[in-house]
């Protein structure tokens, strides 16, 4: 394990801190299997092993008086756009396995290797 959520650091005054979504997400304590796409581990608003709500790592729009205002916005666009995608359009990836999106190195946000085009997908 790269970060432990878990784990005890002492952080001194005045230390920048960042954390990595990522890393958050993809903690195997928090998260068991966290590499399968398990849409329903979200669901009936579980807690984690170690007793906190899983909702509580899930940071992928920040957390805080920071945390972005967009996000409402973005989900309510997000929820019936994506549903409304995979239920009336057949997609097929396209040249697109595992190693175009697993993450390969990181700038603030987590980068797949150099050479991947990204998802590429054929809608039908
Ligand atoms: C999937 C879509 C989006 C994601 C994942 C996302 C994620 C984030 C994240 C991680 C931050 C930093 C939060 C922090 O520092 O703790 C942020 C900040 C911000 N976001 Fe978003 N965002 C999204 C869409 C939007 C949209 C649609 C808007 C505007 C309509 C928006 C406006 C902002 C603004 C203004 C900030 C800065 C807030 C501040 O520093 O006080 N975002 N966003």
């Amino acid at each position: 394990m790269l970060f432990g959520i878990t784990n005890n650091y002492i952080i001194p005054p005045s230390t920048e801190f960042r954390m990595l979504n990522y890393l958050q997400v993809t903690d195997a304590e928090t998260s068991p299997d966290p590499n399968q796409f398990m849409p329903e581990r979200w669901l009936n608003n579980p807690f984690t092993s170690t007793g906190h709500p899983l909702s509580m790592h899930l940071t992928v729009f920040g957390k805080g008086p920071r945390m972005c205002p967009g996000m409402n916005f973005s989900l309510a666009e997000m929820y019936p756009g994506l549903s409304g995608l995979f239920r009336l359009v057949d997609l097929k990836l396209h040249e697109t396995d595992r190693s175009n999106v697993d993450m390969a190195g990181s700038f603030f946000v987590p980068l797949p290797k150099a050479s991947s085009k990204g998802v590429c997908v054929i809608m039908k």
